[in-house]
Protein backbone atom coordinates (compact mmCIF):
# COMPACT_ATOMS: atom_id res chain seq x y z
CA UNK A 1 0.00 0.00 0.00
CA UNK A 2 1.60 3.43 -0.85
CA UNK A 3 -0.13 6.54 0.72
CA UNK A 4 1.09 10.44 -0.45
CA UNK A 5 1.21 13.04 2.53
CA UNK A 6 0.68 17.06 1.02
CA UNK A 7 1.12 19.57 2.43
CA UNK A 8 0.22 23.11 2.33
CA UNK A 9 1.68 26.50 1.75
CA UNK A 10 3.47 27.66 5.47
CA UNK A 11 3.37 24.25 7.13
CA UNK A 12 7.34 24.53 6.27
CA UNK A 13 7.27 26.73 8.93
CA UNK A 14 5.95 24.43 11.85
CA UNK A 15 7.95 25.34 14.82
CA UNK A 16 8.23 28.63 13.83
CA UNK A 17 4.66 29.55 12.74
CA UNK A 18 2.74 30.72 15.54
CA UNK A 19 3.82 27.60 17.71
CA UNK A 20 0.87 28.37 20.25
CA UNK A 21 -1.66 26.85 17.63
CA UNK A 22 0.67 25.03 15.77
CA UNK A 23 3.01 23.35 18.44
CA UNK A 24 6.99 23.83 18.14
CA UNK A 25 7.86 20.80 16.43
CA UNK A 26 9.04 21.18 13.18
CA UNK A 27 8.21 19.91 9.50
CA UNK A 28 10.83 17.28 9.39
CA UNK A 29 9.93 15.89 12.19
CA UNK A 30 6.82 15.84 11.06
CA UNK A 31 7.57 13.68 8.28
CA UNK A 32 10.19 11.88 10.45
CA UNK A 33 6.63 10.73 12.25
CA UNK A 34 4.84 9.96 9.81
CA UNK A 35 7.56 8.07 8.28
CA UNK A 36 7.65 5.98 11.55
CA UNK A 37 4.15 5.14 11.68
CA UNK A 38 4.34 4.06 7.81
CA UNK A 39 7.12 1.81 8.15
CA UNK A 40 5.23 0.15 12.10
CA UNK A 41 1.97 0.18 9.30
CA UNK A 42 4.14 -1.56 6.48
CA UNK A 43 2.52 1.13 4.39
CA UNK A 44 5.10 2.86 1.53
CA UNK A 45 4.66 6.62 2.18
CA UNK A 46 5.88 9.61 0.47
CA UNK A 47 5.49 13.13 1.75
CA UNK A 48 5.50 16.63 0.11
CA UNK A 49 5.70 20.06 1.13
CA UNK A 50 4.79 23.13 -1.12
CA UNK A 51 3.46 26.61 -1.06
CA UNK A 52 1.67 26.90 -4.57
CA UNK A 53 -1.66 25.66 -5.18
CA UNK A 54 -0.69 24.10 -8.71
CA UNK A 55 1.97 21.55 -7.09
CA UNK A 56 -0.72 20.21 -4.96
CA UNK A 57 -2.91 19.52 -8.32
CA UNK A 58 0.15 18.08 -9.93
CA UNK A 59 0.70 15.93 -6.81
CA UNK A 60 -2.62 14.86 -6.41
CA UNK A 61 -2.82 14.08 -10.30
CA UNK A 62 0.23 12.20 -9.97
CA UNK A 63 -1.10 9.75 -6.88
CA UNK A 64 -3.79 8.96 -9.57
CA UNK A 65 -0.66 8.16 -12.80
CA UNK A 66 1.24 6.72 -10.37
CA UNK A 67 -1.17 4.47 -8.43
CA UNK A 68 -1.05 5.55 -5.39
CA UNK A 69 -3.85 3.85 -2.68
CA UNK A 70 -4.95 7.05 -0.54
CA UNK A 71 -3.71 10.87 -0.14
CA UNK A 72 -3.57 12.47 3.43
CA UNK A 73 -3.93 16.16 2.84
CA UNK A 74 -3.55 19.36 4.67
CA UNK A 75 -4.13 22.43 1.75
CA UNK A 76 -3.52 24.83 4.20
CA UNK A 77 -4.40 27.64 3.55
CA UNK A 78 -6.10 26.55 0.16
CA UNK A 79 -8.25 24.66 1.85
CA UNK A 80 -10.82 27.92 2.08
CA UNK A 81 -9.93 29.10 -1.35
CA UNK A 82 -9.49 26.20 -3.68
CA UNK A 83 -12.26 24.74 -5.98
CA UNK A 84 -8.95 23.64 -7.76
CA UNK A 85 -7.85 20.82 -5.29
CA UNK A 86 -11.72 19.82 -4.50
CA UNK A 87 -11.97 19.10 -8.41
CA UNK A 88 -8.23 17.36 -8.61
CA UNK A 89 -9.40 15.27 -5.12
CA UNK A 90 -13.42 14.93 -7.33
CA UNK A 91 -11.34 13.70 -10.35
CA UNK A 92 -8.88 11.04 -9.23
CA UNK A 93 -11.47 9.09 -6.89
CA UNK A 94 -8.61 7.90 -4.41
CA UNK A 95 -10.03 7.80 -0.34
CA UNK A 96 -8.35 11.17 0.18
CA UNK A 97 -8.31 12.17 4.77
CA UNK A 98 -8.07 16.24 4.84
CA UNK A 99 -6.25 17.15 8.40
CA UNK A 100 -6.07 19.76 10.14
CA UNK A 101 -3.11 20.51 12.78
CA UNK A 102 -5.63 23.14 14.64
CA UNK A 103 -8.88 23.23 15.53
CA UNK A 104 -10.36 24.83 12.06
CA UNK A 105 -14.25 25.39 13.69
CA UNK A 106 -12.94 27.07 16.95
CA UNK A 107 -10.58 29.93 14.80
CA UNK A 108 -11.83 32.73 12.47
CA UNK A 109 -14.75 32.66 10.30
CA UNK A 110 -13.56 31.94 7.75
CA UNK A 111 -11.80 28.69 8.62
CA UNK A 112 -14.95 26.73 8.95
CA UNK A 113 -15.41 26.76 5.07
CA UNK A 114 -13.37 23.81 3.20
CA UNK A 115 -13.84 23.50 -0.23
CA UNK A 116 -12.07 20.15 -0.32
CA UNK A 117 -13.93 18.55 2.64
CA UNK A 118 -17.01 16.63 0.50
CA UNK A 119 -14.58 15.28 -1.86
CA UNK A 120 -12.99 13.70 1.08
CA UNK A 121 -13.67 10.56 2.73
CA UNK A 122 -12.98 12.13 6.46
CA UNK A 123 -11.73 14.66 8.13
CA UNK A 124 -9.41 15.21 11.06
CA UNK A 125 -8.52 18.35 12.46
CA UNK A 126 -7.54 19.58 15.75
CA UNK A 127 -5.36 16.57 17.14
CA UNK A 128 -1.89 18.15 16.25
CA UNK A 129 0.52 15.36 14.31
CA UNK A 130 -1.30 12.89 15.57
CA UNK A 131 -4.12 13.95 13.06
CA UNK A 132 -1.49 12.35 10.31
CA UNK A 133 -1.32 8.95 11.75
CA UNK A 134 -4.85 9.00 12.42
CA UNK A 135 -5.34 9.29 8.75
CA UNK A 136 -2.99 6.92 7.76
CA UNK A 137 -4.76 4.21 10.41
CA UNK A 138 -7.94 5.34 8.58
CA UNK A 139 -6.84 4.46 5.12
CA UNK A 140 -5.33 0.90 5.55
CA UNK A 141 -8.03 -0.10 7.51
CA UNK A 142 -10.08 1.27 4.35
CA UNK A 143 -8.53 0.14 1.49
CA UNK A 144 -7.90 -2.81 3.26
CA UNK A 145 -11.23 -4.08 4.33
C1 LIG B 1 -4.23 24.40 8.78
C2 LIG B 1 -5.41 25.32 9.09
C3 LIG B 1 -5.60 26.35 8.00
O1 LIG B 1 -6.70 27.19 8.30
C4 LIG B 1 -4.38 27.23 7.88
O2 LIG B 1 -4.52 28.14 6.82
C5 LIG B 1 -3.11 26.44 7.77
C6 LIG B 1 -2.96 25.21 8.54
C7 LIG B 1 -3.94 23.41 9.94
O3 LIG B 1 -3.22 22.45 9.71
O4 LIG B 1 -4.42 23.62 11.06
O5 LIG B 1 -2.17 26.87 7.11
O6 LIG B 1 -4.53 23.64 7.64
Amino acid sequence: MKLLVLNGPNLNLLGVREPSVYGTQNYEELVRLIEAHAEACGVSVQCVQTNHEGVLVDEIQRAYFEGFDGIILNPAAYTHTSVALYDAVKAIGIPTVEVHISDTENREAFRKISFVRSACVKTIQGHGFQGYLEAMDYLTGEVRK
